[in-house]
């Protein structure tokens, strides 16, 4: 009974260490999720007592990247797209609305977290005309990636490639190269590829948002919130920013005029840049 519920519930599946929290399972409790264990629970309601607007936040940022995939395909013509840091499927995963527009979208989806491995099947339902693939990787081992026979027999990379980075570059802290990261994933990307990402900011709660940070680290995660400057510099820098450039995540191109939410909640920039 209890081995069943355990296997349910994803404590079996190797690699899957429940007792410890992972980034990819917090999100997912802050989405309203079921993928999570006691462990993620607990580093994300510490993160909450400080950043209470978190789940705004991350419904933001989530919004972002579905529009982001629109503008991407509907506007850039973009058909190609590598997600590196996808998260547990959730709503509108890349290939469901860049395959709503154009069925021939190819994805290539790669994340660290074996639990992401694990649900990775529903990441994989293409479309007949397009193709979908997954990589269990590590974003600071691009030349993996970039290699990968996956990556090879799913995307053309003489063709523009959109190199999504949503939500992840904030597990990098500088110790860990971020700049040599983004220089690599970048060179092997043809003119004309996009670059979408998003980051966590201190510029309008510093408390809160440092208070988040604390709570991932003590729990052995690493977390680095940037500035708008540093997170522009590290990587954005040489590439052509679409317009609105680098701006809240909820006011990229929002949907609609309804109102939205103040900076001090969102704490989270995103942009798309064109690489020339
Ligand atoms: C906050 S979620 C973002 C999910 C999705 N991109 C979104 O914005 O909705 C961050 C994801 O990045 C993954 N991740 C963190 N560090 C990573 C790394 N070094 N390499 C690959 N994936 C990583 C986590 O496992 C998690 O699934």
């Amino acid at each position: 009974m209890a081995a069943s519920r355990d296997r349910k519930q994803g404590l079996m599946e190797p690699g899957i260490d429940a007792a410890k929290p992972h980034t990819a399972r917090i999100y997912d409790y802050y989405l309203g999720g079921k993928d999570n264990f006691a462990a993620d629970r607990r580093t994300a309601e510490r993160a909450l007592q400080s950043w209470p607007a978190v789940r705004t936040a991350v419904r933001e940022n989530r919004a972002f990247l579905g529009r982001a995939v629109r503008f991407l395909v509907a506007e850039a013509g973009v058909r190609q797209f590598l997600d590196i840091g996808t998260g547990l499927p959730s709503a509108n995963n890349v290939h469901e609305v860049a395959q709503g527009l154009v069925p021939s979208c190819r994805v290539v989806y790669v994340d660290n977290d074996p639990i992401v491995l694990a649900h990775a099947r529903a990441l994989l339902t293409s479309s007949p005309e397009g193709k979908t693939a997954y990589i269990h990787a590590d974003l600071r081992e691009p030349g993996k990636i970039l290699s990968d026979p996956v990556t090879r027999a799913t995307l053309d990379l003489t063709q523009p490639v959109a190199l999504m980075l949503v939500a992840v570059l904030h597990f990098v802290p500088d110790g860990d190269g971020p700049r040599q990261i983004m220089g690599a994933l970048l060179d092997a990307l043809p003119s004309g590829s996009y670059l979408v990402a998003s980051h966590v900011t201190p510029e309008h709660d510093p408390e809160g948002v440092g208070g988040l940070e604390r709570a991932y680290q003590a729990s052995g995660l690493p977390a680095q919130a940037r500035a708008a400057d540093e997170f522009a510099d590290l990587v954005f820098h040489g590439l052509e920013l679409v317009d609105p450039g680098l701006v809240l995540v909820s006011e990229w191109r929002p949907d609609g005029t309804g109102p939205r939410p103040l900076a001090a909640e969102v704490n989270w920039y995103g942009a798309i840049a064109r690489k020339p």
